[in-house]
């Protein structure tokens, strides 16, 4: 495969391939999204994202990778990612991170979102749009000859003008024979870092995990939770891409049928 700083370029036929792995991430995501709701164990979307990677015949990406056990990261309120599937009911309320992942013929698809569970308060219901649009507004700044970190910065500038905080800790990838790619995708600017510039074919997982407090994170002892230090909300939401002459495109999203 054609590489460009060490980073895979992916030609039409393999991102046709990406758009297939990732909208049937967008139709799993769906689907566990319309099963939400208050006293519903966080196990049943584990179960259905096993079921639905057998109907659609791919691989969960995420279960062994590194050792992580399940299919489904889920993580509720403070925890911010991977979070694991339990017997813990949801509660009206609440706020539930879906991450999900699969392997469609030897390439991964990569998304997420944050869903309420039942009725949430107002400034939640923010929390969740501010980090959607800063993802949108972070994939606009996917276009050819730009900087990475221009998807970066408006990720940046976005979530802190509103007040909340991007957690540093973990970044988006490059995404296509591997879930984990170069290059890092930082919802923020890093310091002191080069310009990578980005061109047509380069496919991009891009994941803004936004904080109501502070930035810090930590883990639990089960050595994958990872939740905010301070306890405050957390959303999280992502989308595989590509990057084309004629603008980014987003590959996890549904196909029509
Ligand atoms: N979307 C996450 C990621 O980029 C999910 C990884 S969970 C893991 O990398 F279990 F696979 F690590
Ligand atoms: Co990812």
């Amino acid at each position: 495969m054609k590489k460009f700083r060490g980073i895979f370029i992916k030609n039409d036929a393999e991102v046709n391939i990406m758009r297939q792995a990732g909208g049937i991430v967008a139709a799993i995501l769906d689907e566990l999204e319309k099963a939400v709701r208050p006293g519903v164990k966080t196990m049943l979307f584990e179960e259905m994202a096993m079921q639905l990677c057998k109907d659609y015949e791919v691989k969960p990406a995420f279960k062994g990778y590194l050792g992580y056990p399940f299919a489904l990261c889920c993580s509720v309120n403070e925890e911010v990612v991977h979070g694991f599937p339990s017997n813990r009911e949801l509660r009206d309320g609440d706020i539930v991170s879906f991450d999900m992942g699969v392997i469609h013929r030897g390439f991964y698809g990569d998304a997420a979102k944050t869903v309420p569970v039942g009725q949430i308060p107002d400034e939640v219901t923010r929390l969740l749009q501010v980090t959607r649009d800063s993802l949108f507004l972070g994939i606009e700044q996917a276009k050819v000859e730009a900087n990475l970190y221009d998807i970066s910065l408006a990720i940046q500038k976005h979530v802190e003008g509103q007040g909340y905080s991007v957690v540093r800790r973990f970044v988006g990838h490059g995404i296509g024979r591997h879930l984990h790619e170069k290059p890092e995708v930082p919802n923020f600017v890093p310091t002191g870092a080069g310009a990578v510039v980005l061109k047509p074919g380069m496919t991009l997982a891009i994941e803004p995990m936004v904080t109501m407090g502070g930035p810090e994170v930590e883990i639990l002892a089960d050595k994958w939770t990872a939740v905010t230090k301070d306890r405050s909300l957390a959303a999280h939401f992502e989308h595989t891409v590509v990057v084309t002459s004629d603008g980014p495109k987003i590959l996890s999203q549904r196909l029509p049928a």
